[in-house]
């Protein structure tokens, strides 16, 4: 093998939850050039098919679009079924699509609320893990499932520095179920890594940091300076470690978590 096709993705088939969202869109434009062919699934319908039509005007890989709600298990299993069907193989699974989190002090957030969060990133999430998995594990190659989890997973938010914050105009905040659901994640990844092991499937995770976006210039302050490199991250600086993990690069590499975060959990 030349080095200098290690993160080639030519020829592996990739499954991308939560494709329409903000980093969503990165990492399709990202694994495309990469070479890999490309499923997108998300729940909105429209974004999703703009998606599909931007992707298939740059690239000619093989795209397919798919609208499914991850946390309806019977949606998940039909859906991970016609990706199978038109793909024929499974190699990478991203799994990066995230609930709505309820903005509201916990001594009132319902169980209702909670669950808007940790239906999608928790549930949903073991359900495309539990679907594909089982695909993979039965592929003589195995795969690599990729989680999205989030610096909130390994480290309590600042709460001071959400003062005043908004994003795209509207109050933001970091909320317990965020954390508790990341935090999760990093379980299970290491739980499934062991797990597949044998079946030669690789489960690591990706702990992105603050994502500079649209979020107000006081938030973007008072977030950069408590980072060691003192600025927020870009979508772009979260692409070489998610293509390394979908790739053979890290072929020798399972149970992980890269932490993206401009060295904020280093102090
Ligand atoms: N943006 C950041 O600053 C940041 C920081 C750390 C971690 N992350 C993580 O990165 C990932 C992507 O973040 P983002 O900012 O792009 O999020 P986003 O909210 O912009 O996108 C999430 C996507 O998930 C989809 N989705 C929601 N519920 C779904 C369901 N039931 N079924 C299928 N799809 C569903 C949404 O439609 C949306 O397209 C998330 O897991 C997030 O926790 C983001």
């Amino acid at each position: 093998m030349s080095y200098e096709d290690i993160f080639n993705l030519s020829g592996k088939s990739i499954i991308l939850t939560g494709a329409t969202g903000y980093l969503g869109k990165f990492f399709a434009n990202a694994l495309l050039e990469f070479g890999a062919d490309l499923a997108i699934l998300d729940l909105k319908d429209k974004e999703l098919s703009e998606l599909c039509s931007n992707l298939k005007s740059k690239f000619s890989n093989q795209i397919n679009s798919y609208v499914c709600d991850i946390t309806n298990e019977n949606s998940v299993e039909i859906t991970i079924k016609k990706i199978l069907n038109d793909f024929k193989k499974i190699d990478v699974l991203i799994n990066n699509a995230q609930g709505n989190d309820i903005l509201k002090p916990i001594e009132e957030i319902t169980l209702s609320d909670w669950r808007k969060t940790t239906s999608v990133n928790e549930e949903g999430l073991f359900l495309v893990s539990k679907f594909v998995g089982n695909i993979m594990s039965k592929q003589s190659h195995g795969g690599s499932i990729i989680q999205i989890s989030s610096i909130y997973g390994i480290l309590g938010p600042d709460h001071r520095i959400y003062n005043n914050s908004l994003l795209n105009n509207r109050k933001m905040g970091s909320t317990a179920a965020y954390s508790f659901s990341k935090a999760g994640i990093i379980g299970l990844t290491k739980y499934l890594s062991t797990y597949w092991a044998e079946n030669n499937i690789r489960v690591n995770a990706i702990t992105p940091g603050g994502i500079e976006s649209n979020q107000n210039k006081e938030f973007k302050i008072n977030y950069s300076n408590r980072v060691p490199l003192n600025r927020m991250g870009k979508p772009d600086e979260i692409i070489g470690a998610l293509i390394f993990l979908a790739s053979n690069a890290s072929s020798y590499i399972t149970g992980q978590n890269i932490i993206i975060d401009g060295g904020l959990s280093a102090w």
